[in-house]
């Protein structure tokens, strides 16, 4: 890979959408904020205690619920190619603390009935919250099961992106949520903090194919339809979960981890877009690469999709990621190597809040990093003085500080990724690549399949390099305005 190719994480290919996310920064800012405090959870007031509450979330207020864990989502979905669905899901809960009433995050869509534990229970919508009343008092495990129809919505987030159900020119659709979209098309506590396992059984016209995020367990034909089952057994945060649905050519094969274990691919490529055949090489490279360096893959299985949806970004949905691309393009190896690290960075490691955002994107921009200075490239403290010196003191990359958002507007700017693997690299110079590695490792063996905040990490590093690294931390990631780089 030439040197000399352009930083080109998700922002820096996107400068369309960079420009939505600054004008709607200016434009939309006040709109944004009172938004998600006129939409809080309605269903808290009747709530039997309230002392279990955490903070919601810093940058989308209005998603999630914090009164009970999602263990597992059960989605059955049919699709028809006039774009209607029909769809049942059943989630499995545990309450934190007795309640009769609880909401789970919907927008769009009819809902027919719902049941609570095989009972018929009421609810009510209100803004983008399905409220739902139980007949008894639920305490520890419950199950609710959601019947509903219509024809799903996309979501615009405050950057002006697409998010959730999209519709394509060519009568397909994929479903990106990241990172409320995830209620456009099944009801769910839409909060990365609570992560759960999924089965999915989609059902579609016999002529098309269902990508998913997870395993492929069966592919069943019946009445000229086919059900594509989708199995998660690993935790996955709701904005993760992916299905993908076109007349795809699929592609089968299998690879070998550094470990030894066999892993099957399934890649799903639309017919239009050609083979992608080094797109799809490159999954195992990755895969390895990153195994040797951050530890062992923590999925069961691998895959891309590759669709021309229009929506200008790619995201790391969980195994499987997807990317889009026009006729006549491919995808591009870095951006490819980026949604590989977000499957340690970002999947199996969740941010908590999505505030701590450069949680995901600074770690697959730094994995973009070491891949192109393995490859011929700069090396990765040549490449954070070549940003240092491009981006002037008044560059929007300094402001505002990368873990300290306010606007969900900022969310894929250029701080969380670039000055955040800007942040990584400075950390590899301060305590040295030796315990940066085991940081690196650490930070995805320990939280494997977890949660994490901004404050573990640097707990972490600094238990591992026995070092004050309070400074360093707040300089690169808490201070508005370019730090000192000595
Ligand atoms: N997380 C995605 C990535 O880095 C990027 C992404 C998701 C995005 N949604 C977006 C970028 C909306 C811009 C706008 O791969
Ligand atoms: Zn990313």
């Amino acid at each position: 890979m030439p040197a000399a190719q352009p930083s080109m994480t998700a922002f820096a290919l996107r400068p369309r959408l960079s420009a939505m996310a600054a004008m709607s920064a200016v434009g939309l800012g006040l709109l944004i904020a009172p938004a998600g405090i006129a939409t809080a959870d309605p269903a808290k007031s009747t709530t039997t205690s309230t002392s279990s509450r955490q903070a919601p979330d810093s940058l989308f207020p209005e998603v999630g619920s914090s009164r009970y864990n999602v263990k597992h989502y059960a989605i059955k979905l049919s699709y028809q190619t006039s774009g209607e669905i029909k769809a049942k899901t059943t989630v499995i809960a545990k309450t934190k603390k007795p309640l009769k009433s609880f909401s789970l995050d919907l927008e769009g869509l009819t809902v027919d009935a719902v049941k609570v534990n095989g009972d018929r229970a009421d609810f009510s919508r209100r803004d983008n919250k399905l409220i739902i009343k139980s007949s008894k008092v639920l305490d520890g495990r419950f199950s609710v099961t959601i019947k509903y129809h219509g024809k799903p919505v996309t979501h615009i987030d405050p950057d002006g992106a697409k998010d959730g159900w999209i519709p394509t020119a060519d009568g397909g659709v994929v479903v990106l949520s990241e990172p409320v979209g995830a209620m456009t098309w099944f009801p769910n506590n839409n909060t990365p903090r609570d992560k759960a396992t999924f089965d999915m059984k989609i059902t579609v016209p016999a002529k098309l194919e269902a990508a998913g995020s997870g395993d492929l367990r069966s592919v069943r034909k019946h009445d000229g339809l086919e059900t594509w089952r989708w199995v998660q057994p690993k935790q996955q945060a709701t904005y993760l979960a992916m299905i993908a649905i076109d007349n795809f050519d699929v592609y089968r094969s299998t690879m070998t981890t550094t470990t030894g274990r066999k892993l099957p691919i399934w890649s799903f490529i639309e017919p239009e877009l050609g083979t992608q055949a080094t797109a799809r090489a490159l999954i195992p490279k990755a895969i390895r690469y990153m195994e040797r360096r951050f530890g062992a893959y923590p999925f069961n299985s691998a895959g891309i999709v590759v669709k021309d949806s229009d929506v200008d970004y790619a995201l790391e949905t969980q195994n499987r990621p997807v990317f889009d691309i026009d006729e006549g393009e491919t995808v591009r190896e870095l951006t490819n190597v980026h949604e590989w690290a977000h499957q340690w960075y970002g999947n199996s490691v969740t941010l908590s809040d999505w505030g701590d955002i450069w949680l995901n994107e600074g770690f697959a921009t730094y994995a973009e990093w070491l891949w192109t200075a393995s490859h011929g490239g700069q090396s990765t403290a040549e490449r954070l003085q070549t940003e240092y010196d491009a981006n002037p003191a008044d560059d929007e990359l300094w402001s505002p500080a990368p873990a300290d958002f306010s606007n969900p507007a900022d969310l894929f700017g250029s701080q969380g990724y670039l000055r955040g693997a800007m942040t990584l690299e400075v950390l590899q110079q301060e305590v040295g690549s030796r315990d940066f590695f085991v940081i690196l490792r650490r930070w995805a063996q320990d939280n494997e399949y977890g949660n994490v905040s901004t404050r573990e990490f640097i707990a972490l590093s600094e238990r591992v390099s026995g070092e004050d690294l309070d400074a360093l931390f707040q300089a690169w990631l808490f201070t508005v305005g370019k730090p000192a780089l000595s």
